[in-house]
Protein backbone atom coordinates (compact mmCIF):
# COMPACT_ATOMS: atom_id res chain seq x y z
CA UNK A 1 0.00 0.00 0.00
CA UNK A 2 2.14 2.80 -1.33
CA UNK A 3 -0.23 5.31 -0.72
CA UNK A 4 0.41 9.53 0.68
CA UNK A 5 -1.12 8.17 4.27
CA UNK A 6 1.58 5.82 5.57
CA UNK A 7 2.10 8.25 8.43
CA UNK A 8 2.53 8.45 11.67
CA UNK A 9 3.78 10.12 14.92
CA UNK A 10 5.31 8.89 18.41
CA UNK A 11 6.98 10.69 21.40
CA UNK A 12 9.27 8.61 23.41
CA UNK A 13 11.13 9.93 26.50
CA UNK A 14 14.95 9.80 27.27
CA UNK A 15 16.22 7.57 30.23
CA UNK A 16 18.99 7.72 32.48
CA UNK A 17 20.73 4.16 33.28
CA UNK A 18 21.14 3.79 37.01
CA UNK A 19 23.13 0.65 36.18
CA UNK A 20 24.81 1.18 33.00
CA UNK A 21 25.05 -0.82 29.38
CA UNK A 22 28.32 -0.65 28.31
CA UNK A 23 30.03 -2.73 26.09
CA UNK A 24 28.04 -5.21 23.47
CA UNK A 25 28.61 -9.06 23.17
CA UNK A 26 27.47 -8.64 19.56
CA UNK A 27 27.94 -4.85 18.27
CA UNK A 28 26.02 -5.20 15.27
CA UNK A 29 22.80 -6.30 16.46
CA UNK A 30 24.22 -4.30 19.68
CA UNK A 31 23.27 -7.43 22.13
CA UNK A 32 25.00 -5.68 25.29
CA UNK A 33 27.43 -7.35 27.95
CA UNK A 34 25.31 -7.02 30.61
CA UNK A 35 21.96 -6.29 31.30
CA UNK A 36 20.99 -2.41 32.72
CA UNK A 37 18.59 -0.32 34.32
CA UNK A 38 17.22 3.41 34.09
CA UNK A 39 14.32 5.38 34.59
CA UNK A 40 12.45 7.43 31.77
CA UNK A 41 12.46 10.97 31.93
CA UNK A 42 9.66 12.98 31.99
CA UNK A 43 10.80 16.58 30.44
CA UNK A 44 12.81 15.03 27.49
CA UNK A 45 11.77 13.80 24.78
CA UNK A 46 11.69 13.35 21.25
CA UNK A 47 8.55 13.36 18.72
CA UNK A 48 9.12 12.10 15.28
CA UNK A 49 7.08 11.65 12.37
CA UNK A 50 7.55 8.93 9.76
CA UNK A 51 5.74 9.07 6.49
CA UNK A 52 6.55 5.96 4.09
CA UNK A 53 6.44 6.68 0.11
CA UNK A 54 6.77 5.13 -2.92
CA UNK A 55 7.87 7.85 -5.52
CA UNK A 56 11.12 9.05 -3.20
CA UNK A 57 14.79 7.51 -4.29
CA UNK A 58 15.91 8.03 -0.75
CA UNK A 59 15.19 8.68 2.69
CA UNK A 60 15.00 12.10 3.77
CA UNK A 61 15.68 13.76 7.77
CA UNK A 62 14.98 16.93 9.33
CA UNK A 63 16.11 17.35 13.25
CA UNK A 64 14.51 20.17 14.68
CA UNK A 65 13.04 20.93 11.22
CA UNK A 66 17.02 21.35 9.74
CA UNK A 67 19.33 19.13 7.58
CA UNK A 68 21.00 17.00 9.85
CA UNK A 69 24.75 16.20 9.66
CA UNK A 70 25.40 13.45 7.35
CA UNK A 71 26.87 10.97 10.19
CA UNK A 72 23.38 11.23 11.45
CA UNK A 73 21.76 11.05 8.40
CA UNK A 74 23.84 7.86 7.63
CA UNK A 75 22.76 6.17 11.03
CA UNK A 76 18.47 6.49 10.61
CA UNK A 77 19.28 5.36 6.81
CA UNK A 78 20.59 2.42 8.07
CA UNK A 79 18.04 1.99 10.62
CA UNK A 80 15.27 2.64 7.94
CA UNK A 81 17.38 -0.08 5.89
CA UNK A 82 16.88 -2.54 8.56
CA UNK A 83 13.45 -2.22 9.49
CA UNK A 84 12.34 -2.22 5.63
CA UNK A 85 14.49 -5.73 5.59
CA UNK A 86 12.63 -7.07 8.18
CA UNK A 87 9.46 -4.95 8.36
CA UNK A 88 9.06 -6.33 4.35
CA UNK A 89 8.60 -3.20 2.50
CA UNK A 90 10.61 -0.97 -0.37
CA UNK A 91 9.16 2.52 -0.01
CA UNK A 92 11.13 5.33 1.64
CA UNK A 93 10.38 7.65 4.54
CA UNK A 94 10.32 11.07 5.27
CA UNK A 95 11.46 11.55 8.83
CA UNK A 96 11.02 14.86 11.10
CA UNK A 97 12.33 14.32 14.28
CA UNK A 98 12.37 16.93 17.30
CA UNK A 99 13.41 17.03 20.65
CA UNK A 100 11.77 19.45 23.14
CA UNK A 101 15.39 19.80 25.19
CA UNK A 102 18.63 21.84 23.99
CA UNK A 103 20.59 19.68 21.11
CA UNK A 104 23.66 21.21 22.11
CA UNK A 105 23.29 20.51 25.72
CA UNK A 106 25.52 17.36 26.16
CA UNK A 107 22.06 15.50 26.42
CA UNK A 108 21.82 11.86 24.97
CA UNK A 109 19.12 11.75 22.43
CA UNK A 110 19.89 8.72 20.70
CA UNK A 111 17.73 6.68 23.47
CA UNK A 112 14.71 8.64 22.49
CA UNK A 113 15.28 9.30 18.59
CA UNK A 114 15.47 5.77 18.14
CA UNK A 115 12.47 4.93 20.34
CA UNK A 116 10.38 7.28 18.54
CA UNK A 117 11.60 6.73 15.24
CA UNK A 118 11.08 2.92 15.44
CA UNK A 119 7.81 3.43 16.96
CA UNK A 120 6.70 5.72 14.31
CA UNK A 121 7.98 3.57 11.33
CA UNK A 122 6.28 0.32 12.49
CA UNK A 123 2.80 2.15 13.12
CA UNK A 124 3.10 4.24 9.29
CA UNK A 125 3.15 0.57 8.13
CA UNK A 126 0.01 0.06 9.52
CA UNK A 127 1.95 -3.07 11.82
CA UNK A 128 1.01 -3.48 14.91
CA UNK A 129 3.80 -5.04 17.14
CA UNK A 130 4.47 -5.96 21.01
CA UNK A 131 6.19 -3.50 23.16
CA UNK A 132 8.90 -6.49 23.70
CA UNK A 133 9.34 -6.14 19.39
CA UNK A 134 9.80 -2.50 19.67
CA UNK A 135 12.05 -2.63 22.28
CA UNK A 136 14.28 -5.06 20.02
CA UNK A 137 13.96 -2.90 16.94
CA UNK A 138 14.77 -0.05 18.69
CA UNK A 139 17.70 -1.54 20.19
CA UNK A 140 19.08 -1.81 16.64
CA UNK A 141 18.90 1.67 16.33
CA UNK A 142 21.00 2.45 19.53
CA UNK A 143 20.66 0.12 22.30
CA UNK A 144 19.57 2.62 25.44
CA UNK A 145 16.53 3.42 23.20
CA UNK A 146 15.46 -0.43 23.75
CA UNK A 147 14.72 1.13 27.54
CA UNK A 148 12.93 4.26 25.93
CA UNK A 149 9.66 1.77 24.60
CA UNK A 150 8.17 0.74 28.25
CA UNK A 151 7.48 3.50 30.57
CA UNK A 152 8.79 4.34 34.24
CA UNK A 153 11.52 1.97 35.77
CA UNK A 154 12.95 -0.20 33.06
CA UNK A 155 15.09 -3.08 33.13
CA UNK A 156 16.52 -4.23 29.45
CA UNK A 157 17.81 -7.84 29.61
CA UNK A 158 20.90 -8.95 27.70
CA UNK A 159 20.58 -12.05 25.86
CA UNK A 160 22.25 -14.04 22.84
CA UNK A 161 19.36 -13.57 20.44
CA UNK A 162 17.36 -10.39 18.79
CA UNK A 163 14.39 -11.59 19.85
CA UNK A 164 15.34 -12.21 23.69
CA UNK A 165 17.42 -8.92 24.39
CA UNK A 166 14.71 -6.50 24.88
CA UNK A 167 13.32 -4.10 27.81
CA UNK A 168 10.57 -4.01 30.40
CA UNK A 169 9.06 -2.26 33.06
CA UNK A 170 9.91 -3.07 36.76
CA UNK A 171 7.89 -0.30 38.09
CA UNK A 172 5.52 2.10 36.39
CA UNK A 173 6.58 6.37 36.92
CA UNK A 174 4.41 6.86 39.96
CA UNK A 175 6.12 3.83 41.96
CA UNK A 176 8.81 6.39 43.33
CA UNK A 177 8.94 10.02 42.55
CA UNK A 178 12.56 10.57 42.16
CA UNK A 179 14.21 13.96 40.09
CA UNK A 180 16.69 13.78 37.84
CA UNK A 181 18.49 17.32 38.05
CA UNK A 182 20.47 17.61 35.26
CA UNK A 183 23.90 19.80 36.39
CA UNK A 184 24.98 20.98 32.62
CA UNK A 185 28.63 21.53 32.55
CA UNK A 186 29.45 21.27 29.72
CA UNK A 187 27.44 22.36 26.28
CA UNK A 188 30.26 21.02 23.88
CA UNK A 189 29.56 17.81 21.41
CA UNK A 190 31.16 14.73 22.85
CA UNK A 191 34.63 13.78 20.82
CA UNK A 192 33.88 10.03 21.20
CA UNK A 193 30.13 8.96 21.19
CA UNK A 194 28.83 5.85 22.56
CA UNK A 195 29.04 3.43 19.67
CA UNK A 196 33.01 3.76 19.95
CA UNK A 197 32.91 3.73 23.28
CA UNK A 198 31.24 0.11 23.36
CA UNK A 199 33.36 -1.17 20.62
CA UNK A 200 36.97 -0.11 23.24
CA UNK A 201 35.19 -1.38 26.21
CA UNK A 202 36.92 -4.79 26.23
CA UNK A 203 39.87 -3.41 25.52
CA UNK A 204 40.17 -2.17 29.25
CA UNK A 205 41.17 -4.74 31.91
CA UNK A 206 38.26 -3.71 34.20
CA UNK A 207 35.75 -4.25 31.78
CA UNK A 208 35.56 -7.96 32.40
CA UNK A 209 34.93 -7.06 36.59
CA UNK A 210 31.90 -4.93 35.91
CA UNK A 211 30.19 -7.08 33.54
CA UNK A 212 30.53 -10.05 36.06
CA UNK A 213 29.51 -7.82 39.12
CA UNK A 214 26.54 -6.11 37.34
CA UNK A 215 23.87 -8.79 37.79
CA UNK A 216 24.18 -8.10 41.51
CA UNK A 217 24.39 -4.37 41.36
CA UNK A 218 21.11 -5.18 39.65
CA UNK A 219 19.72 -6.96 41.91
CA UNK A 220 20.39 -4.39 44.66
CA UNK A 221 18.90 -1.68 42.28
CA UNK A 222 15.91 -3.36 41.72
CA UNK A 223 15.33 -4.45 45.98
CA UNK A 224 15.88 -0.14 46.10
CA UNK A 225 13.29 0.83 43.80
CA UNK A 226 10.75 -2.28 45.37
CA UNK A 227 11.15 -0.72 48.73
CA UNK A 228 12.11 2.85 47.80
CA UNK A 229 15.21 3.01 49.62
CA UNK A 230 17.23 5.56 48.57
CA UNK A 231 20.43 5.08 50.69
CA UNK A 232 20.85 1.64 48.80
CA UNK A 233 19.92 3.32 45.51
CA UNK A 234 22.66 5.91 46.17
CA UNK A 235 25.49 3.66 47.20
CA UNK A 236 24.78 1.34 43.88
CA UNK A 237 23.67 3.85 41.25
CA UNK A 238 27.37 6.02 42.48
CA UNK A 239 29.05 3.06 42.03
CA UNK A 240 28.30 1.67 38.63
CA UNK A 241 29.09 4.73 37.20
CA UNK A 242 32.31 5.50 39.10
CA UNK A 243 32.87 1.20 37.91
CA UNK A 244 31.94 2.26 33.51
CA UNK A 245 34.14 5.60 33.84
CA UNK A 246 37.01 3.59 35.12
CA UNK A 247 36.68 1.38 32.37
CA UNK A 248 36.28 4.55 30.12
CA UNK A 249 39.48 5.62 31.26
CA UNK A 250 41.33 2.29 31.23
CA UNK A 251 40.18 1.60 27.72
CA UNK A 252 42.66 1.83 24.70
CA UNK A 253 42.55 4.29 23.34
CA UNK A 254 41.41 5.79 27.08
CA UNK A 255 37.89 8.23 26.93
CA UNK A 256 38.20 10.76 29.76
CA UNK A 257 34.84 12.47 29.89
CA UNK A 258 35.12 14.34 33.10
CA UNK A 259 36.16 18.14 33.56
CA UNK A 260 37.26 19.65 36.65
CA UNK A 261 33.38 21.27 37.59
CA UNK A 262 32.47 17.16 36.49
CA UNK A 263 34.07 15.97 39.63
CA UNK A 264 33.36 19.25 42.12
CA UNK A 265 29.59 18.20 41.34
CA UNK A 266 29.90 15.00 41.92
CA UNK A 267 32.10 15.66 45.37
CA UNK A 268 29.42 18.21 46.40
CA UNK A 269 26.82 15.83 45.84
CA UNK A 270 28.45 12.76 48.45
CA UNK A 271 28.71 15.49 50.45
CA UNK A 272 25.19 16.81 50.58
CA UNK A 273 24.06 13.27 51.43
CA UNK A 274 26.62 12.14 53.90
CA UNK A 275 26.93 15.36 55.84
CA UNK A 276 23.76 16.91 55.53
CA UNK A 277 21.32 13.96 54.89
CA UNK A 278 19.50 15.19 51.52
CA UNK A 279 18.69 12.08 49.22
CA UNK A 280 20.69 12.90 45.96
CA UNK A 281 22.87 10.62 44.54
CA UNK A 282 25.13 11.07 41.17
CA UNK A 283 25.41 9.21 38.01
CA UNK A 284 26.86 10.45 34.58
CA UNK A 285 26.71 8.95 30.97
CA UNK A 286 29.32 9.19 28.54
CA UNK A 287 30.18 13.47 28.78
CA UNK A 288 30.79 15.46 31.86
CA UNK A 289 27.35 16.36 32.94
CA UNK A 290 26.70 15.08 36.59
CA UNK A 291 22.76 13.82 36.69
CA UNK A 292 21.64 14.30 40.13
CA UNK A 293 19.05 11.97 41.39
CA UNK A 294 16.94 12.76 43.91
CA UNK A 295 14.05 12.38 45.95
CA UNK A 296 11.77 14.60 44.74
CA UNK A 297 11.17 16.62 48.12
CA UNK A 298 15.17 17.63 47.76
CA UNK A 299 15.04 17.94 44.20
CA UNK A 300 14.74 22.36 44.75
CA UNK A 301 17.72 22.26 47.13
CA UNK A 302 19.91 20.25 45.17
CA UNK A 303 19.00 22.25 42.13
CA UNK A 304 19.47 25.82 44.49
CA UNK A 305 22.81 23.99 45.65
CA UNK A 306 24.04 23.18 42.13
CA UNK A 307 23.51 27.48 40.97
CA UNK A 308 25.36 28.32 44.21
CA UNK A 309 28.23 26.07 43.39
CA UNK A 310 29.36 27.75 39.77
CA UNK A 311 28.10 30.40 37.69
CA UNK A 312 28.93 28.08 34.57
CA UNK A 313 26.40 25.31 35.91
CA UNK A 314 23.24 25.35 34.05
CA UNK A 315 20.46 23.05 35.57
CA UNK A 316 17.36 20.66 33.47
CA UNK A 317 15.17 18.94 35.77
CA UNK A 318 12.81 15.56 34.93
CA UNK A 319 10.62 13.56 37.33
CA UNK A 320 10.09 10.19 35.54
CA UNK A 321 8.78 9.44 31.95
CA UNK A 322 5.91 6.62 31.11
CA UNK A 323 6.71 4.47 27.90
CA UNK A 324 6.78 5.79 24.33
CA UNK A 325 3.51 6.48 22.94
CA UNK A 326 1.70 7.42 19.35
CA UNK A 327 0.86 10.94 18.71
CA UNK A 328 -1.87 12.22 15.93
CA UNK A 329 0.34 12.56 13.15
CA UNK A 330 1.82 15.85 12.48
CA UNK A 331 2.87 17.65 9.04
CA UNK A 332 4.82 20.60 9.02
CA UNK A 333 2.69 21.23 12.09
CA UNK A 334 -1.09 20.75 10.98
CA UNK A 335 -2.76 17.64 11.98
CA UNK A 336 -2.89 14.96 8.71
CA UNK A 337 -5.59 12.98 8.26
CA UNK A 338 -5.33 9.71 8.11
CA UNK A 339 -6.65 6.56 5.92
C1 LIG B 1 26.86 5.58 28.87
O1 LIG B 1 22.78 3.54 23.72
O2 LIG B 1 24.09 5.66 23.38
O3 LIG B 1 24.64 6.19 28.27
O4 LIG B 1 23.98 1.68 21.17
O5 LIG B 1 25.95 2.94 20.37
O6 LIG B 1 23.72 4.09 20.52
P1 LIG B 1 24.64 3.02 21.08
O7 LIG B 1 25.00 3.48 22.56
P2 LIG B 1 24.11 4.20 23.63
O8 LIG B 1 24.94 3.88 24.95
C2 LIG B 1 24.55 4.38 26.18
C3 LIG B 1 25.71 4.38 27.09
C4 LIG B 1 25.49 5.08 28.42
C5 LIG B 1 24.97 4.13 29.47
C6 LIG B 1 23.53 3.75 29.40
O9 LIG B 1 22.67 4.56 28.99
O10 LIG B 1 23.23 2.62 29.83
Amino acid sequence: MADTYNIASARAYSNIAFIKYWGNRDHLLRLPANSSLSMNLSALHTTTTVRWLADMAVDSLTINGEAPTVAALRRVQAHLDMLRRRLGTTLRAQVDSRNNFPMGAGIASSASAFAALTMAAVAALHQQLSERELSALARLGSGSAARSIPGGFVEWRFANTHEDSTAETIAPADHWHLVDVIAIVSHQHKRVGSTAGHASASSSIFQSARVETAAARLKEVKQSIAQRDFELLAQVVEADSNLMHAVMMTSRPPLFYWQPLTLAVMEAVRGWREDEGLRVCYTLDAGPNVHCICAADDAQTVADRLSDLSPDIDILRSGVGGGAVLLPPVVRGRAACTK
